[in-house]
């Protein structure tokens, strides 16, 4: 099933969660001079334009980036993220909020000429515009595949560092234990390697059962962060999201400690929550 169109949820708070992590994870795998290898499991199509009728629709950005766009004052994890979606709009011509990017723009511009990426994505729509939108980047390999399969067939990398993000749509509840199962068989091919895993929080039991999987699977040094609007509730609908780091940076404990009270304040107002946790000792 393929109906899942991320342009109606771009930028909104589960976004900005997922893209701080991400900015700052690229940002730390680019001190050191040795190239790296970055794979994005679910693509998307890596660019959004925020009047489009489809993120219109809902207005989600209004929960997520257009807050902080506004605020003058920010953690510096969350500063340096704000940079990267500036940066994305001044590159597309705009000084305003009129853009924002997808994991696969974000990684393409904090990753350096040496580095070497692989996006996927299934859906046809999706795939056209993130092909055109990256084609002329001869660091880049798109595929139009499943990208828990290509997790597995990709690793490890040559370059023998590497972050993989892995971004399921959850549209089908199969995608919760794909997403453990191809944890545990990436790991075992490439265990020094980074792992991003988003999820979000619908119903609390199903996700529990998927984290649960993750803490004993075997796999060590994990940490877990997650940021919502509201606490959980039984009504239907995303109140928070979350995501597993596998192998994280060790700066990024911190910089969420900094960043996940002020983000659940001016995001979720009185409501807002936040939980950070190491699953996982390393
Ligand atoms: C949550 S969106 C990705 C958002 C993107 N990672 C970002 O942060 O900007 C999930 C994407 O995965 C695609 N998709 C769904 N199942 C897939 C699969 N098995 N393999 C690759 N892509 C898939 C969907 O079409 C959708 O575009």
């Amino acid at each position: 099933m393929l109906s899942y169109l991320h342009a109606y949820h771009a930028g909104n708070f589960a976004d900005v969660l997922k893209h701080a992590i991400l900015v700052h994870t690229l940002d730390y795998l680019a001190q050191k001079p040795k190239p790296y290898f970055y794979l994005d499991t679910h693509s998307g199509p890596g660019l959004y334009k925020l009047s489009d009728s489809e993120s219109q629709k809902n207005e989600e950005y209004l929960n997520g980036i257009a807050p902080l766009w506004q605020s003058k004052i920010l953690p510096p994890p969350i500063a340096r993220y704000k940079q990267v979606i500036q940066q994305c709009n001044q590159e597309n011509n705009s000084q305003n909020l009129d853009y924002y990017p997808g994991s696969p723009w974000i990684a393409a511009n904090l990753t350096r000429e040496f580095d070497r990426l692989s996006f996927c994505e299934l859906h046809p729509r999706e795939i056209e515009t993130l092909t055109d939108n990256f084609q002329q980047d001869r660091r880049i390999k798109q595929f139009n595949q499943d990208g828990f399969q290509k997790a597995i067939t990709s690793l490890p990398p040559k370059e023998r560092r590497g972050l993989v993000l892995i971004d399921p749509p959850y549209e089908v509840k199969q995608d919760y234990e794909r997403v453990v199962d191809v944890l545990i068989a990436s790991h075992k091919r490439f265990a020094t390697g980074t792992y991003a895993i988003w999820y979000p929080v619908v119903k609390r039991q199903t996700i529990q059962k998927m984290l649960n999987d993750i803490q004993h699977s075997g796999i060590r040094n994990i940490q877990l962060f997650e940021l919502g609007l509201q606490p959980d509730t039984s009504e239907r609908g995303m109140t928070s999201s979350g995501m597993i780091v596998i192998n994280p940076p060790w700066t990024l404990w911190q910089a969420m400690e900094e960043s996940l009270p002020f983000l659940a304040k001016q995001l979720g107002g009185e409501k807002g929550v936040y939980k950070m946790a190491q699953l996982v000792t390393e």
